[in-house]
């Protein structure tokens, strides 16, 4: 075998080799994933693992393109025949439409699924937007669709795999000059440096992060411009009771996936009139941010935002009437009626006050059940990942003004 033929530049072989073994690993992983039955565990975690790896591999690919128009590989061998570089060239035109065809139907279909309506956080730390103005596409037939299409791309992959692999194969063992010892060199036989010296670097993978830099970061831009929202009581009476809300909070938490979460509220206001001689005539009202909700993971944070949840584009604010207060087992109860997405619901909320001077600190709890707040009722009506109770707890820290 000839030693002549020049190697592919050292990035080139490094994207050639860690693209491919994660594209296998996608096709594996997304069959296995896919075939897991609702609400298996660990199943949420693969799903966002494999839209991650799936995002960085169509990132990759970007850097990927770039590097080879600026270091053209190099040239096939002269004992190949015109119908073998032909072959050879088509080939690799197909990998690389698969490689972005493959990131973006999945990126699509993870846009427009019903049944997976959850955001997308690349590896639980970026927040990675649904692909915008496809909403048309968002039935169970559009869906399937694309579904459809992501699935058997995976499946041309294989093939032209396995086409590639051939051909790798063949002109290496059987041509007087190998090809593969230019993308693996070294274990089949020594190759001459690239031709000319690798340049680019910057403007292939600063292409590649300036594309993640735009699209995660447009979507936050464009609600921190937007979204005026805050919290305020509208009360019909006085409050008697000023709100140190520093030291006052709104939680909640609940089991998803089998792991508890939890969060809370970090806009909210409330309006307090109360006296424990006459706790009967004690009210509240309280006004939420839905937007402000912020969970334990990034994951859960999104997903409130979203229309199936909270739904903070329609629905920014979240009311709750307190009244009906009487002694309750220990300390009091009353009826809290939580009114989000203009359903309402009623649930008991028991509190215990302790009082220093005109000082107060409440601390109480109630629950919600999602469904008949409609919440996630699309991807998990059956309570497969996310239990349908929703724990509140609320401290507040007051002092008397009147
Ligand atoms: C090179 C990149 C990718 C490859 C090779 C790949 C491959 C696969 C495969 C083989 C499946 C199983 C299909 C089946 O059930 O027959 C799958 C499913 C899936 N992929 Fe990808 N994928 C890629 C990128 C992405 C990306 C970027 C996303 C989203 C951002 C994504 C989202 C999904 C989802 C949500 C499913 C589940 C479908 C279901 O369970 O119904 N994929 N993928």
């Amino acid at each position: 075998m000839a030693e002549t033929s020049s190697r592919y530049t050292s990035v080139a072989i490094t994207l050639h080799w860690l693209i491919a073994l994660a594209i296998l690993g996608m096709i594996f992983g997304g069959w296995y994933m896919s075939d897991l039955p609702d609400g298996a565990p660990g199943q949420y975690f693969l799903y966002q693992m494999h839209k991650s790896i799936g995002i960085t591999i169509l990132l990759l690919t970007v850097a990927r393109i770039l590097w080879r128009v600026m270091n053209p590989p190099p040239p096939l061998p002269d004992d190949m025949n015109g119908l073998e570089k032909t072959a050879s060239h088509l080939v690799h035109v197909g990998f690389y439409a698969l490689m972005i065809a493959m990131p973006l139907t999945g990126w699509l279909y993870s846009s427009v699924s019903i049944r997976l309506d959850v955001p997308t956080v690349l590896f639980r730390v970026i927040s990675w937007p649904d692909i915008p103005f496809v909403s048309g596409l968002k039935t169970e037939a559009g869906s399937g669709a694309v579904n459809f299409v992501h699935s058997k791309l995976a499946w041309a992959t294989l093939g032209l795999l396995a086409l590639h692999v051939a051909g790798a194969l063949k002109h290496e063992f059987s041509a007087e000059e190998g090809v593969l010892k230019r993308m693996l060199p070294g274990l089949f036989g020594k190759t001459a440096k690239p031709a000319l010296p690798a340049r680019g670097a910057l403007v292939a993978f600063g292409s590649a992060v300036g594309l993640l830099v735009l699209i995660a970061g447009t979507p936050p831009l464009l609600s921190a411009v937007t979204n005026g929202t805050t919290a305020t009581t509208t009360a019909a009476f006085t409050p008697n009771w000023t709100i140190d809300y520093g030291a006052s909070s709104i939680r909640f938490s609940g089991i998803h996936d089998g792991n508890p979460y939890s969060g809370s509220f970090n806009d909210w206001q409330a309006a307090i009139d109360f006296n424990s001689d006459d706790p009967e005539q004690g009210r509240a009202e309280i006004s939420v941010n839905t937007g402000s909700a912020a969970a334990n993971q990034r994951l859960y944070t999104d997903s409130l935002k979203s229309a199936e949840w909270f739904n903070i584009a329609e629905f920014p604010l979240a009311t709750v009437e307190v009244s009906n207060m009487r002694a309750g087992p220990t300390g009091y109860i009353a009826t809290a009626r939580l009114t989000l997405k203009d359903l309402s619901v009623d649930a008991p909320f028991e509190f215990e006050l302790e009082f220093d001077g005109d000082q107060v600190v409440m601390t109480g709890q109630t629950q919600f059940q999602r469904t008949p707040l409609d919440l996630g009722q699309d991807s998990d009506p059956g309570a497969d990942w996310v239990a349908e109770d929703v724990q509140v707890d609320v401290v507040v820290e007051a002092s008397r003004t009147n």
